[in-house]
């Protein structure tokens, strides 16, 4: 006998999803600022690593459009220069020194931001380092760091911050992953493993917050290298297809994923079609095109940063 339900459920869902296919490939081609926007000027939004590069200028970039920023950092006097520049055009921001590879230290702070500056509306898992070592000429302490900076300090301040969002059924989860978190890369595999779980572990709160009927958004960002120092001497092969890109560009990009509530940004875009390929190309057709792009030797001249504080 035939289940009538699921025959009706089949082609509710086979009518979704084309639907969905049709009108995500309007919005990819609609220019940003024709598509609808959120008013974010009553929001406040935590920032992690904003003491410098993309935490930074994205920092700025949400307290132009009028949200009160909570910063977070271990580099004070980097914390405090961006919190003087947010000043400077008359906007609001609080600094918390704060090391992210400690889960105490982030819960204790985060409690101390929720009784000084009150409930977090945007949180944007931000600060990330980047080892760019060979694995086994990686210290152990360092991979710890790594996954402990670009990936758990993730579920700490989601734990810490998302019950409150739950509560009022408004919030949004922004989390800086990488193309790293995409695709495995020579010279990057404890950068890589924390980045694909920093992916990993947004997809899965996407899908969990949306089995709850909640309206709190998640935007995962995957982007390539960009000109901020931490993945300085780092190259690409073909800079019209693959560049090194600019931090405001970037920052631009992220902003506007937020305003309209983008669930994944991978930047540039041809990063879309690259993960399309990996998805269904034989795996030594895909390290021949890595090896072809540039991508498996793009860390050989790598230098980064000098060693952070936190080293
Ligand atoms: N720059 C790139 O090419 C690139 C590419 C892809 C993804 N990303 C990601 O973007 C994010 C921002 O990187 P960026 O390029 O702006 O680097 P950045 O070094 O300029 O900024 C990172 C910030 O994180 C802070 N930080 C580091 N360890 C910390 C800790 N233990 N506790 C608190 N704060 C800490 C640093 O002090 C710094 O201010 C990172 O997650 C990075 O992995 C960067």
């Amino acid at each position: 006998m035939l289940d009538f339900e699921l025959i009706l459920e089949t082609i509710i869902t086979l009518f979704l999803t084309l639907f969905y296919i049709v009108s995500g490939m309007v919005k990819a081609v609609l220019p940003v600022s024709w598509l609808p926007k959120k008013d974010i000027s009553k929001d406040t939004a935590l920032v992690t690593g904003a003491g410098s590069g993309i935490g930074r200028a994205l920092a700025i970039s949400l307290a132009k459009h009028g949200c009160r920023l909570v910063l977070w950092d271990i580099n004070e006097e980097g914390n405090e220069a961006t919190a003087s520049e947010i000043k400077r055009f008359g906007g609001r921001a609080d600094t918390y020194t704060v090391d992210l590879s400690k889960r105490e230290d982030v819960y204790k702070v985060a409690d101390q931001v929720l009784s000084e500056v009150g409930v977090i509306d945007i949180l944007v898992n931000n600060a990330g380092i980047v080892t760019g070592k060979t694995f086994l000429h990686c210290p152990d302490a360092l991979i710890e760091k790594s996954m402990q900076v670009n990936a758990m300090a993730h579920f700490w301040t989601t734990k810490a911050f998302l019950p409150a969002m739950i509560e009022r059924d408004h919030g949004h989860i922004v989390s800086i992953a990488s193309t790293a978190g995409l695709v495995g890369v020579n010279g990057l595999a404890d950068y890589c493993a924390s980045k694909f779980a920093a992916v990993g572990f947004m997809e899965s709160l996407c899908v969990e917050l949306n089995s709850m009927h909640k309206s709190i958004e998640t935007t995962s960002v995957c982007t390539f290298f960009v000109k901020t120092g931490l993945f300085d001497g780092a190259s690409t092969r073909f800079p019209s297809i693959l560049p090194i890109l600019e931090t405001d560009f970037v920052v631009s990009k992220i902003t506007d994923a937020i305003l309209t509530n983008q669930r994944t940004l991978y930047i540039p875009k041809v990063i879309y079609s690259l993960v399309a390929l990996k998805g269904f190309l034989p795996d030594k057709a895909a390290m021949l095109l890595q090896k072809y792009t540039g991508t498996a030797n793009s860390m050989d001249q790598f230098t980064g940063r000098q060693p952070l504080k936190s080293d």
